[in-house]
């Protein structure tokens, strides 16, 4: 298995996730699903795990929405897509609707590049889902869109917050009236909530996604993580009988992220001999500290002023930066007091509901403890880069 930090793995070398893909396809069974986590928790490789070892049933297409600016972009997105996947399948059964697709497939996408109003978009869009359906006659299509949140975002901000409404709306008729033929799966490294507020604040009112179920991806299980550890320390100089202490060492220090994993096991595969127990401690400090941030800790912080409102913004860094000066975790009203001797004037509703935020953000998480509710960062890894940082 190849140490590889980001890059696309082969889906052979996806460790793990089997208890989360059971689950959402049982959800799917049912109902749509939004799962959310932070950026390279490993939302992509599970989905596409899912795609490649797809149940019987289902017909999955994978969109990365990253890219999406706009509703032509979408459908031209989804036109590519089919085509790739089904030139791609080796199924008999595929052959008729991919000669089928092929024919469809030039007029379709020039016709998308036509100045167009919105009433035009939404009937390019309703073809684009009426061509999809006509697809498959028994399989139930699965579009596995990949980064959702972020396209609303784009949408909003490249067109009008008005695109991304009409959007919403009209992929939740389309879930009403095909029920049974037609199943999202959205993934979001910025919580849907995030963007459905400042929709809302720009004039939304409803719910367009409350038929769907949300999900948070959990943190990898321990011993999938130091499975993941061993598999990559094979590809250092490490001496075979201490791979399992190693891989052990780095799955406590790291927790069940599987990209720090990688990044872990990158630096010590950088040692040019073979490592020793004390040289993960190291190794992670290294990542920690390294001024390049080579495992993008950054993001963290930069995301904060993409994604919330100026004064949000600034409250949410004095709360992380207060939570992670702590070396265990206190009771929300002394949390609120330490808050406010860095900023006297804070107000503690606007810091209640901003610790609100912060969680549904996977920033930090509520414990329950004999004091009360406490809150901490949800990784450790992340809290011991902000302490060195930035407290
Ligand atoms: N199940 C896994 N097994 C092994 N490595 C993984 C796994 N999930 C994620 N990774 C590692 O983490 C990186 C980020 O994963 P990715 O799926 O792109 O995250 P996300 O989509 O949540 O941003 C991958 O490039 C890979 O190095
Ligand atoms: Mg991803």
């Amino acid at each position: 298995m190849q140490i590889n930090p980001g890059g696309r793995l082969d889906t052979k070398d996806v460790v793990g996730r089997d208890n989360e893909i059971n689950r959402y396809w049982r959800v799917l069974e049912r109902q749509g699903l939004v799962i959310s986590a932070e950026r390279r928790i490993g939302k992509t490789h599970i989905v596409l795990k899912m795609r490649d070892e797809c149940r019987s049933g289902y017909l999955p297409f994978y969109q990365d929405l990253e890219a999406v600016h706009s509703i032509p972009d979408l459908i031209r997105s989804i036109y590519h897509t089919v085509q790739q996947s089904l030139s791609a399948s080796s199924s008999l059964k595929l052959k008729a609707h991919i000669a089928r697709w092929s024919s469809l497939l030039p007029g379709k996408v020039s016709g998308i590049d036509l100045p167009s109003g919105d009433s035009t978009r939404q009937v390019l869009l309703s073809q684009a889902f009426d061509d999809l359906l006509g697809i498959a006659d028994n399989e139930v299509i699965l579009l596995l869109w990949d980064e959702f949140p972020l396209m609303l975002h784009n949408l909003q901000r490249r067109e009008r917050p008005d695109s991304a409404i009409q959007l919403l709306d009209h992929l939740r008729a389309l879930r009403l009236r095909h029920a049974d033929r037609l199943r999202f799966l959205f993934t979001g490294s910025i919580g849907l909530h995030l963007v459905l507020r400042s929709l809302r604040a720009a004039g939304n009112t409803n719910d367009p996604v409350n038929d769907m179920l949300s999900l948070t991806v959990p943190p990898m299980a321990h011993q999938d993580t130091t499975d993941l550890a061993a598999a990559l320390l094979e590809e250092t100089r490490a001496a075979r009988p201490h791979i399992p202490d190693l891989a052990s060492r780095i799955a406590s220090e790291v927790g069940g992220f599987p990209y720090y994993v990688h990044h872990v096991v990158d630096q010590l595969d950088q040692l040019q001999r073979p490592p020793l127990l004390e040289d993960v401690s190291a190794a992670v400090d290294k990542l920690v500290y390294d001024p390049h941030d080579p495992a993008n800790f950054n993001y963290y912080v930069n995301r904060l002023s993409s994604y919330y409102a100026a004064d949000e913004g600034a409250l949410a860094l004095v709360v992380l930066d207060t939570v992670a000066g702590l070396s265990s975790p206190v009771p929300i009203p002394e949390l609120l007091n330490l808050c406010r001797h860095r900023d006297p004037s804070l107000q503690d509703e606007a810091l209640r509901e901003v610790l609100t935020v912060l969680a549904e953000d996977h920033y930090i998480e509520p414990r329950k403890s004999a004091a009360g509710t406490t809150y901490d960062f949800r990784w450790q890894l992340v809290k011991r880069w902000w302490k060195a940082r930035r407290s």
